[in-house]
């Protein structure tokens, strides 16, 4: 083929997924695709999507929709959905959409190849199997372009906790870990083409148990084991469940100098009845007490959170367990959510909390996160933090970048992107700090 035929990428939900559109835009690139920043001009388009609540879900097929006209113009035009949404409700996709030519799961995207020829030759392609062999491994390996400054990699899929209220066991299925090798040699190759911060996924990243030389090794284990590559220099992970910090890891804020003091840890209430309902198997106070032996070994880490109101049968006592919680804690950062019923949860099963009372829930635990993350950003002020730049910012001669602590700095001064700085932090605004090189 003459031409190379335009994949047109459009990615919802979690930075799972964002991983999984780049690794597809890889197994594409076999095919002959190259990505385009626009649906209009594409050949392929594909929607990576969120099955986590109903409106991320309820989008997908708004934005169907709005690509009839293209395919009708365009009738090569073969459109494909990926993700959670493809997982959960596959021969739903195709029975409600007919211009729909393609479903994969996210389990199945190294298939991919095969069913884009498929779709090719007219026929429909759907594949929302849990295959036995691991898609990481048979993805075609990444091409060797240059990269941005940081980078995602994928270290850990799938969840076997069964929140009561949570689709991802459904739709992303049973935990597994990628061997230590395969992290170690994607990372260095990463850090060979420009990378010089990674961050670890996984939907229970901290549960991360791959198989290594020593065999079974955990999250702290693999950080250390990054810790050694020469050229990277920053180490996050996300996300992590409370029940599987582990005291390596733990200790491992303390004394690695390259893992970034930032945690992101849900606790989704501040109320144990709540929590039990929600089958978390943890509760406030011993998550409240697993937060301070973290800040023992590392006392400046900022403290990240999700949190769900609304949650069947909460009652307004329920809800300010759960203000009382996050008053303690302190957020640097927090995501909160409405309850959102999930066919097939155990959840939604259950006498729902009325929307109007969920909503007042969402706007008062909102103002109190928003009153601290505020706080605390405002007093990096007259701080001296560590900014990896990563692209010029809005102003000229502006470039921005992330701290330690993970907050938007920008400065105006001689930097290039990828370099790692010590910044003078000397303003605080709505949704970024302001700094100077030091
Ligand atoms: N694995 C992570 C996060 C999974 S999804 C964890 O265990 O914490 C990201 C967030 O979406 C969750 O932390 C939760 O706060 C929210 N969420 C999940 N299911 C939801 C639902 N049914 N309604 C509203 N929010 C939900
Ligand atoms: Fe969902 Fe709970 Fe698993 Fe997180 S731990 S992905 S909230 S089931
Ligand atoms: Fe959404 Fe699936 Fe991630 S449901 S949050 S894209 S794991």
């Amino acid at each position: 083929m003459s031409d190379r035929k335009k994949l047109y990428i459009k990615t919802y939900g979690c930075q799972m997924n964002v991983y999984d559109s780049e690794r597809m835009a890889e197994a594409l690139g076999g095919q002959g695709y190259v990505e385009t920043q626009s649906p209009d001009d594409a050949d392929m388009i594909l929607l990576n999507t969120c099955h986590i609540r109903e409106k991320a879900a309820e989008k997908v097929y708004s934005e169907l929709g709005r690509f009839k006209g293209l395919k009708a113009e365009k009738p090569d035009l073969k459109i494909g959905v990926a993700g959670c949404v493809a997982q959960a409700e596959g021969e739903e996709i195709m029975r409600r959409q007919p211009l729909v030519d393609l479903v994969v799961g996210p389990q199945s995207y190294h298939r991919l190849p095969e069913m884009e020829a498929k779709a090719r030759s007219g026929e429909k392609a759907l594949d929302t199997d849990f295959p036995e062999e691991d898609k990481f491994e048979r993805l075609k390996s990444r091409p060797k372009a240059k990269r941005g400054p940081t980078a995602f990699l994928t270290v850990q899929e799938g969840c076997d906790k069964f929140c009561a209220f949570c689709v991802v066991p459904y739709t992303r299925g049973a935990e597994v870990s990628r061997p230590v090798d395969r992290v170690l040699a994607e990372a260095r190759d990463l850090v060979e083409r420009g990378v010089r911060e990674i961050t670890l996924l996984g939907q229970n990243v901290n549960a991360y148990h791959g198989a290594g030389p020593e065999g079974e090794t955990t999250l702290a284990q693999l950080i250390w084991q990054l810790d050694k590559i020469d050229g990277l220099e920053r180490i996050r992970f996300t996300t992590s469940h409370p029940n599987d910090m582990t005291d390596d890891l733990i200790e491992a804020h303390g004394d690695c100098a390259k893992l970034m003091p930032y945690l992101h840890l849900p606790v989704q209430s501040g109320s144990d009845r709540i929590l039990k309902r929600m089958n978390r198997s943890h509760t406030a106070e011993s998550y409240l007490r697993l937060i301070e032996r973290i800040r023992a070994a590392r006392p400046d880490i900022l403290m990240s959170g999700d949190f769900i109101v609304g949650f069947p049968e909460e009652t307004e006592a329920d809800f300010q367990a759960t203000l009382d919680l996050v008053e303690a804690v302190g957020y640097g950062y927090a995501y909160s959510f409405k309850y959102s019923t999930r066919p097939g949860t155990p959840a939604a099963e259950r006498p729902q909390v009325p929307e109007d009372e969920a909503t007042e829930r969402l706007h008062r635990l909102q103002a109190l996160i928003t009153r601290d993350q505020r706080r605390i950003q405002d007093a990096m002020v007259g701080r001296e933090v560590g900014v990896l730049f990563e692209k010029p910012g809005r102003q000229p001669g502006q470039m921005v970048g992330k701290s330690d602590y993970l907050h938007a700095v920008h400065v105006t001064g001689p930097v290039e992107s990828g370099a790692l700085r010590r910044v003078r932090i000397t303003g605080s605004g709505a949704n970024s700090l302001a700094g100077e090189l030091i």
